[in-house]
Parts: C-alpha cells; sequence; structure tokens
C-alpha cells in the first residue's frame, strides 16, 4: 500500500471531504495503545468549527478508547483499502493490535494523541466537542481541529457503504450549479 504524502490543509474546508459520506477508519490512542474502527455513519454538522457526528456502538472498544481520550483521528481510505475496512470493522481491538495485523503505518498526529494511518490521503486530527448525545444514542459531535490532506484527492478516492454489505465509489457527478 502506499502513503500518499500529505500536507496541512484549512480545518474550515475538511467537511468537504466528509459531505458525500464515505467510508472513515477512525482511529483512537488511551493508556498507550492505539485502535482502528470502520465507521458508516456520520454526518457532517456545521461549520466554523467544522463539525461531525459519528455513532460509534457502545459495544466496541473504540467507544471506550474515544470517551477516555475525548480524541480521535477521521482518515479517509482510498477505494484500494475496501476489504481492509472490512476486517477492520469486524475484529475488536480488545483483543486485536489492528495496526499491527493488518500492516498499516501509525504517523504521529499534531494535536491529539491518536495516530493518523499514513496509508489513508487524508487525515483529519479531533477532539469531542458536544458529547450530549453519547449516552443515549452513542452519537459523538466531534471538532476537527487540524487537516492533512494529499494533493489533487478527486471523488473516486472514496467509497461508501449501502445496506447489502457492499460498497460503492463516488466517480460520476451530475452537475448542477
Ligand atoms: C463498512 C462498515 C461500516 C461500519 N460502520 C459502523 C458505524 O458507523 N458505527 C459503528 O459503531 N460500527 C460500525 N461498523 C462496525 C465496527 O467497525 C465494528 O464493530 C468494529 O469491529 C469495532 O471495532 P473496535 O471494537 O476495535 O472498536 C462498521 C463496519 C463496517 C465493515
Amino acid at each position: 500500500m502506499i502513503r500518499p504524502e500529505k500536507h496541512d490543509y484549512p480545518v474550515e474546508k475538511a467537511l468537504q471531504f466528509l459531505e458525500p459520506g464515505p467510508v472513515m477508519l477512525l482511529t483512537s490512542h488511551h493508556e498507550g495503545k492505539s485502535n482502528i474502527i470502520t465507521l458508516g455513519w456520520h454526518s457532517v454538522l456545521a461549520f466554523p468549527p467544522s463539525l461531525v457526528g459519528c455513532k460509534i456502538e457502545a459495544r466496541t472498544h473504540s467507544y471506550q478508547m474515544v470517551l477516555a481520550s475525548r480524541e480521535c483521528v477521521i482518515n479517509l481510505p482510498g477505494p484500494d483499502m475496501f476489504e481492509l475496512a472490512t476486517e477492520i470493522g469486524t475484529c475488536s481491538g480488545a483483543n486485536v493490535d489492528k495496526f499491527a495485523r493488518f500492516g498499516l503505518t501509525q504517523k504521529k498526529a499534531d494535536l491529539v494523541s491518536a495516530p493518523l494511518i499514513d496509508e489513508c490521503h487524508a487525515c483529519f486530527e479531533c477532539r469531542i466537542h458536544d458529547d450530549a448525545m453519547v449516552e443515549h444514542y452513542n452519537y459523538f459531535i466531534f471538532e476537527i481541529i487540524k487537516a492533512h490532506v494529499s494533493d489533487a484527492p478527486d471523488a473516486s478516492s472514496t467509497f461508501h457503504c449501502t445496506p447489502d454489505g457492499e460498497y460503492v465509489l463516488s466517480d460520476e457527478f451530475l452537475r448542477r450549479k
């Protein structure tokens, strides 16, 4: 897998990557360990600040890690990583080191303890902005506080969940201004 070169990107523009609803790999770090969860249920909420809401089930290891650390990184995998996303989303960090198992590279973030996944083409460092809906809905509202993006990502750089367990690419536009 390649590790796309990334540069700093304006946080106020980061939501444009998340608006189409791509599959995400969300990383967390707590008590010396890092973890990854695959997420399909999320939504852009507001800007500025750049807010994104993510459903992280309470039964997951990531839920505990994010709640304890109050931080995460949202990473966007390219379409070549779709099988990996499925595998990451079907095992638990409670008993597996997913970075080691899947051969992914942890890159130190600038502002949070959770690592970037260097094989991903866009990585957004986040802190919990509002936890009011966590208890009842397991819904976290994050603020993007730092963005790292590779050059010229295009629409086909992401993939999306369908209800039947398959993925779809967003590689065609219906243009209307
Ligand atoms: C394509 C896909 C999308 C998923 N979307 C979500 C989601 O939005 N929220 C969630 O809590 N789990 C989602 N999952 C399931 C988690 O990724 C899965 O429970 C994972 O094993 C949890 O890992 P953890 O226990 O290490 O945190 C998804 C899984 C896949 C494969």
